[in-house]
């Protein structure tokens, strides 16, 4: 069980800049932690049980904004999730015995790092652990789109599937083609490696540096353009930050192949999705397939939904079972480390 114990608050206090607060915290019993939804995964859920007080919302749904503020008064760590916006608002209303905010996630634009960093609220997060998962996925969505297999499937169930025949539900193979990936880090580097394996004839990538790692797969740095113009398919595993948003403009798909196959496995942020639907409905390329949107999730009467050439898939790319039971564990074990005052397993820094 962890108490506030002068060890831990001399350490997080002192970070803050706050040792007059010393006793006050020293007197007030177990950390207070806030759990932004009920169906987070329990082994995470349970680690912090053994040694905090926990609150959760009662809900397997995103908090409302309301409950969210009047929950979370006087907590010590937020235990949230990419659906969380985490601003100023909420943090004035945390108050200033928050010392750590842990998202079961690995992007963190729902996150104002800045503000964080200002009232020395440190931020955990969950890289790595999801790289593989969100790996699989990016093939799983790349292939659905290329092979067509969603339209396949319907066609099959509902009596389009007449007889086998040579030219039906026909699409681009990996094989022997151009594959361009935006944004080489962890991910990318993973998505590399598996299209690897599926023998392309070259693999373009587009990443503000030069990434060593690409030797391994034999990938080659070009810029923005060069890949749009060369690519078969283009896939986004970049972060959205500021100098990521709506790369994937009016421009850039008009930069694209007209049979290029566009992937995103990032965030809806990255694309400007109008100029997306419309480059679908008008052949400016051939197909995309989307584990992110905005918004998310989707209305149900997005033009997205109503193309053939689009596959929409509700942003699951890190959700295997051990992985997102992994993800919850982390996200615990960031809190407990925020608030005994060592390192965290993985922190924002
Ligand atoms: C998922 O999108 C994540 O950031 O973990």
């Amino acid at each position: 069980m962890i108490y506030k114990t002068a060890a831990v608050s001399v350490a997080s206090l002192l970070r803050k800049g706050l040792s007059s607060n010393i006793t006050r915290t020293m007197s007030s019993g177990r950390y207070k932690v806030y759990i932004t939804r009920s169906d987070m995964p329990e082994c995470g859920v349970d680690l912090l049980k053994k040694q905090c007080e926990v609150k959760m919302w009662s809900k397997a749904s995103p908090v409302p904004l309301d409950e969210f503020k009047k929950s979370i008064s006087g907590v010590d760590a937020i235990y949230c999730s990419l659906t969380d916006k985490i601003n100023n608002e909420i943090l004035d209303a945390a108050g200033s015995d928050l010392k750590v905010v842990a998202t079961i996630s690995v992007g963190y634009d729902h996150i104002d790092v800045a503000e964080c960093r200002k009232r020395g609220i440190r931020i955990g997060y969950t890289p790595d652990v999801l790289t593989d998962a969100t790996a699989e996925l990016t093939m799983a969505l790349l292939l659905s789109t290329s092979r067509r297999l969603p339209e396949a499937q319907h066609e099959a169930r509902t009596g389009g599937w007449v007889s086998w025949a040579p030219t039906w539900m026909t699409g681009p193979g990996l094989a022997g083609s151009t594959v361009g990936i935006v944004g080489l880090g962890r991910i990318g580097q993973a998505i590399a490696k598996r299209i690897k394996s599926f023998n392309p004839s070259k693999i373009l990538y587009f990443n503000r540096s030069e990434k060593q790692e690409a030797k391994e797969f034999g990938a080659i740095k070009v810029s923005f353009d060069e890949l749009l113009a060369q690519s078969d398919f283009v896939i986004c595993s970049t972060a959205l930050v500021p100098e990521t948003k709506e790369m994937f403009n009016k421009t850039a798909f008009e930069k694209m192949k007209r049979t290029a196959i566009f992937v995103n496995t990032s965030r809806g942020g990255t694309v400007d999705q109008n100029a997306l639907i419309e480059a679908l409905q008008n052949n400016t390329i051939r197909a995309a397939g989307l584990d992110v949107t905005t918004p998310e999730p989707l209305p149900l009467d997005s033009p997205l939904f109503k193309l053939r050439n689009c596959v929409v898939l509700p942003h699951i790319g890190s959700a295997t079972i051990e992985t997102r039971n992994t993800m919850s564990e982390l996200s615990a074990k960031n809190i407990l480390a925020a608030l005994n005052g060592v390192d965290m397993p993985a922190e924002l820094k």
